[in-house]
């Protein structure tokens, strides 16, 4: 028997050296985050799945550093701390799962992390997700690298952890009568009528809490106050300002009923925090702070008292007071806050921790003022935005965040002097779950933009790669998630491209990060064939459809159908006098010149020029004169989004007899509201014309009572139709 163990043994000694072997083609598994020192030591294979590995801790190592040496006689790690031994352990796995069952060159890794900060949320209360999808949500974040879990617990549509001391937020807070089905902005919104809600108890949580532990993340909770609130007061209406009747929210959205920073109050939230803190490990708690309107303060005579009695400036003063002394409280218990961006309204607590989300203004204005900042922009980090233009994607929130850009962020904001670098400790991937119903959809959203988001913050701008050395390994890593089951969304062979103006007029279509090896068919009005491999550019000659699909490996992505409807502005010169936000900035102004209409059921893609708080005002010349019988501008409304259409739209003209612009009468405005598109035709009527001036006036600010009140809103337009 003996014998026969040795002999065991000796085989399988023999087979993790993989005596013999060696292969001289043999390439380096692909790694997310890709270390920053990755070396193929020799062709030597090793079965890394075999062997024992030494570790060893050097102290002079940074935090969360590691080294790992793959030979034939071994394998070792080194390590300054635990962290650094659980990215060790992720980077074999990484290595098991992208190599040949195991089988590595003989290879060496150093790697450390440039961000201490490397955090995903989730939001639970726009829908809630069994215990065990939140811990195959961890595994995700592990295998990943990111060490902090920002669990989204409290919202106006729902309370999903159980506080013991108050059992109705488990019987009314947990649970909402109804819930809407199709977009936000739908007019006229839908329910699905049925009873929705849950929460986890506190055994569930720390289930949670130390299955995250294991793996060395920290789970953050956030209860959100003053705002998104409304689940809560449904339970106890006397934290409110108001005497109403509150109901758990059946919609989504900003609500104006928040609590009232009333003793009674503050004593529910002690005791909120009381429980929580004895859950929750972590050194932060997240308090919201976010989307608090203030109406309910501004009219309650209770809070305006209390804005005299304690000199506060306003309202916003009174919320500085509320976040400030539920800081004070959470300090007392050893932890710190963080909070949404709003928090800086009114004067920042002492010791808080900023989440910019609301763009990077927020973290910079805390970092200049020495407080630590993990950055969170909507622009860069939001998933869930639309990842991709393409029409048959699911219906998300709005917005367009491409893998691309996530993967290109820097945390760290160009205009932040460097003396403030060190407040940014990181960033975070948000997901938001309105229209996340099942944990499928969750996983369809986040995982994607999660790789990139992996590498952005373990690598940092200076170490990070060229994004087509991404793509490749990331192509590996989801076709891996694929075959094991997971949902996550793989549009690698989806084909971006822009429209572009060449320097004779003409219009082409030019394809963006052409896929390696992938083979690219173009159908046209004029041909169908497959593309040349260093063809990239396709011309537009008429109208019609220009569809283009690639196919790679037996798999073929989603066709990209370019559909043009020929005007005749259409590649004129076109200026603009105010830019697009740099968020929605199409292909610059040619975006409204080029036959190419915006999707009609969401402003994403590179067809919309978004306008914040600014009125879009193009000049168009044209090579010859035309005659134009009318103009159409078509913008999208979405008012739930803070977009309107134009105030009014002007146009002027110069016609080849006279050199100067006249505004013009319009004949006659056709308005056309279709859904979330407003287009309006005005009839011109205008002979021998060189050039045309339009004016489309933004809305302006919005008014009180709706989404974004006292924000200006967007203006979103796709088109200048000439006819
Ligand atoms: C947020 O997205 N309201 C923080």
């Amino acid at each position: 028997m003996r014998y026969i163990l040795e002999l065991v043994l000796l085989v399988g000694f023999l087979l993790s050296f993989c005596y013999g072997c060696t292969d001289k083609d043999i390439a380096l598994p692909s790694l997310v985050p890709e270390p920053i020192s990755y070396e193929k030591l020799s062709d030597n294979l090793v079965d890394i799945s075999r062997k024992g590995i030494d570790i060893s801790i050097d102290t002079s190592m940074e935090a969360e550093a590691f080294q790992i040496t793959i030979l034939k006689k071994s394998i070792s790690i080194v390590v300054a701390d635990s962290m650094g031994i659980r990215y060790a352990t992720q980077t074999l796995r990484q290595l098991k799962d992208y190599s040949n069952s195991g089988i590595v060159p003989e290879l060496k890794i150093f790697d450390q992390p440039k961000f201490h900060y490397r955090g995903m949320h989730l939001d639970v209360a726009r829908h809630i997700f069994d215990v065990a999808d939140i811990k195959k949500y961890v595994d995700m974040l592990a295998y990943y690298k990111f060490n902090y879990f920002h669990w989204h617990l409290t919202e106006d549509q729902g309370w999903r952890i159980e506080i013991k001391k108050y059992p109705k937020l488990q019987s009314i807070s947990a649970y909402r009568d109804s819930t809407l089905v199709g977009h936000y902005s739908d007019v006229p919104p839908q329910y699905d009528g049925k009873r929705y809600g849950g929460f986890y108890t506190q055994e569930e949580v720390k289930e949670i809490v130390d299955y995250a532990q294991s793996y060395g993340i920290v789970v953050i909770p956030e209860i959100e106050m003053p705002g998104h609130s409304l689940a809560a007061l449904a339970a106890y209406p006397e934290l409110g300002c108001v005497d109403t009747e509150y109901r758990t929210a059946t919609k989504w959205g900003v609500f104006s009923n928040i609590y009232c920073p009333t003793e009674q109050t503050f004593s529910f939230l002690e005791d909120v925090i009381d429980e929580v803190v004895s859950l929750f490990p972590s050194k932060y708690i997240h308090i919201g702070g976010d989307e608090a309107p203030k109406d309910a303060w501004k009219k309650s005579r209770f809070c305006q008292d209390l804005i005299s009695v304690k000199e506060l400036k306003d309202e916003h003063g009174l919320q500085s007071y509320f976040i400030s002394r539920m800081e004070r409280y959470i300090n007392g218990k050893g932890k710190q806050i963080i909070g949404w961006d709003e928090i800086l309204e009114g004067g920042l607590a002492e010791n808080a921790t900023v989440m910019s989300w609301r763009g990077i203004k927020g973290g910079i204005k805390a970092a200049e003022s020495g407080h630590n900042v993990i950055m969170t922009p909507t622009s860069h980090c939001y998933f869930d935005y639309y990842q991709s233009v393409n029409d048959t994607e699911p219906l998300a929130i709005g917005g367009y965040l491409p893998l691309q850009k996530v993967y290109e962020w820097d945390p760290i904001p160009d205009e932040l002097d460097e003396a403030y670098h060190k407040y940014i400790l990181g960033g975070q991937g948000n997901v938001w779950t309105e229209y996340m119903p099942t944990f499928d959809q969750v996983e369809y959203m986040a995982y994607s933009r999660m790789i990139a988001l992996s590498e952005t913050l373990w690598r940092g701008k200076d170490n990070k790669l060229e994004y087509s050395d991404f793509l490749k390994r990331y192509t590996d890593h989801v076709n891996h998630w694929e075959k094991s089951g997971v949902n996550i969304a793989n549009h690698t062979l989806d084909l971006n491209y822009i429209i572009a103006k060449s320097d004779n007029g003409k219009l082409f279509i030019k394809l963006k990060d052409r896929i390696a090896n992938a083979t690219i068919k173009v159908t046209s009005p004029r041909e169908t064939r497959l593309l040349g491999v260093e063809e990239t550019k396709y011309q537009i000659d008429g109208s019609g459809k220009y569809t283009f699909t690639a196919s790679n490996g037996g798999r073929e992505g989603r066709p990209s159908i370019v559909d043009v409807k020929w005007h005749k502005a259409m590649g004129c010169e076109i200026a603009l006098k105010n830019e697009p936000n740099q968020a929605y900035p199409g292909y610059g102004a040619l975006s409204l010149i080029n036959g190419i209409r915006g999707s009609q059921e969401k402003y994403s893609g590179n067809e919309w020029l978004g306008f914040s708080g600014e009125s879009m005002d193009a000049t168009l010349n044209f090579d010859s004169t035309i005659d134009i019988e009318s103009i159409q501008v078509s913008t999208f409304n979405s008012p739930g989004q803070w977009i309107y259409p134009p105030k009014s739209i002007d146009v002027w003209v110069k016609t080849i007899t006279k050199d100067e612009f006249e505004k013009v009468d319009i004949q006659e405005k056709l308005d056309n509201v279709k859904h979330k598109i407003h287009s309006q035709e005005l009839m011109l009527n205008k002979k021998d014309v060189v050039a045309i001036r339009v004016l489309a006036m933004d809305h302006g600010v919005i008014a009180e009572g709706n989404q974004g009140a006292g924000n200006r809103a967007w203006l979103f337009i796709d088109e200048i139709v000439v006819r």
